[in-house]
């Protein structure tokens, strides 16, 4: 069986984007893959979080995970901190890294483009996301775009550190799907969504209720032709609500474009308010239901000791392989 890896930082609540892109795919690797799904709250770190905020959305992530449909018997679902082994492994792969390659990061230089005191923690970001997936040896890495390039670094250094030291890890690759792997902003539809927008309305949230999400997507920006068509160039906006449609009605954008063919945006954008609130009803009702329960703890409990198991051993290659500590 192959091995798949994955991870969501808990630096926020999770948005459609996350969704979309990453999470609603995971549900249907569980029976074909061994499946690793890890919130990643290291790498949340490498920005400011409020504790209490980061120890709420945690959690929060874990119901959502299990509200999404990974269920934690068949999949290894954990917190990276709790498995110390990440921290260790995201060192070594650090010590294979050129400072030149995680500053032509993009995610890098966005999240600390004109910013003033940028950690150290946020350029190297990309050797401690490589360890989570290496130290699986994870076959495929189901992510958004936004992430391929994390990947392909990655696999960079798998290969440097397989010709330089010894030959352990498996070389990764990215699943992206076709549709939605790059939601986009509701209020600047050429920018991705994104937990972290001050904009309130550029973004729906997992947990956001009917009325907040109804609101957001009337207030989307579209444009002035009134022509419900899909036109990434220039209709941008109304083709990344077609998009959103599409996914969550699974009819597709040509049925929906002859649908509202002669209609104006207020009932198309009316009519996807339906279907988004359809959809996340079912995650918001079971995450309400997990997100107190002792249960959640003996998952992750459950989850951080299968993940360590696993994880130490690779941790024990890749230390004898670079020869650190005694042999063992
Ligand atoms: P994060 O937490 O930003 O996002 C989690 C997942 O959601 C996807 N995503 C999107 N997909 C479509 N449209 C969007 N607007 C959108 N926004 C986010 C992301 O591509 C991702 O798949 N570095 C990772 C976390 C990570 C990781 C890993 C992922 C750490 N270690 C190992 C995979 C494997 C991140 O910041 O994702």
């Amino acid at each position: 069986m192959k091995t798949i890896f994955s991870g969501i930082q808990p630096s926020g609540s999770l948005t459609l984007g996350n969704y979309l892109g990453a999470l609603r795919h995971f549900p249907l690797l569980q029976d074909e893959y061994n499946c690793f799904f890890c919130i990643v709250d290291q790498h949340a770190i490498t920005v400011p979080q409020d504790r209490f905020e980061l120890r709420k959305n945690i959690r929060n992530l874990a119901a959502l995970y299990i509200a999404a449909g990974i269920d934690p018997e068949r999949s290894t679902l954990f917190i990276q901190s709790e498995v110390p082994a990440h921290a260790q492994a995201g060192w070594m792969m650090q010590c294979v890294s050129y400072i030149g390659e995680l500053e032509r990061m993009t995610q890098f230089k966005d999240k600390s483009h004109g910013k003033e005191g940028v950690s150290a923690s946020l350029l190297t970001y990309p050797p401690l996301m490589a360890a989570d997936i290496l130290l699986y040896s994870t076959d495929l890495v189901p992510v958004g775009e936004d992430q391929k390039q994390h990947i392909e670094l990655t696999r960079d250094l798998a290969e440097r550190f397989n010709k330089k030291y010894n030959d352990i890890f498996t070389i990764p690759e990215p699943k992206i799907s076709e549709v939605g792997a790059r939601i986009m902003s509701l209020q600047e539809p050429t920018k991705k969504m994104s937990k972290s927008d001050e904009n309130l309305k550029a973004t729906i949230f997992i947990l956001d209720e009917e009325k907040q999400i109804e609101k957001k997507i009337k207030s989307a920006v579209t444009d002035s032709e009134g022509i419900v068509k899909y036109d990434k160039e220039n209709k941008p906006g109304v083709s990344n609500l077609l998009t959103i449609y599409s996914i969550l009605s699974n009819k597709t954008i040509a049925q929906l474009e002859e649908q509202y063919e002669g209609k104006g945006y207020g009932e198309f954008k009316g009519d996807l308010a339906k279907v988004v609130v359809d959809a996340l009803k079912p995650i918001q009702q079971k995450y309400h239901e997990l997100i107190n329960s002792d249960l959640l703890d003996t998952y992750l409990d459950t989850g951080a000791e299968k993940a360590n198991t696993v994880a130490n051993k690779m941790l024990r290659k890749m230390e004898n392989g670079m020869g650190l500590g005694r042999k063992r």
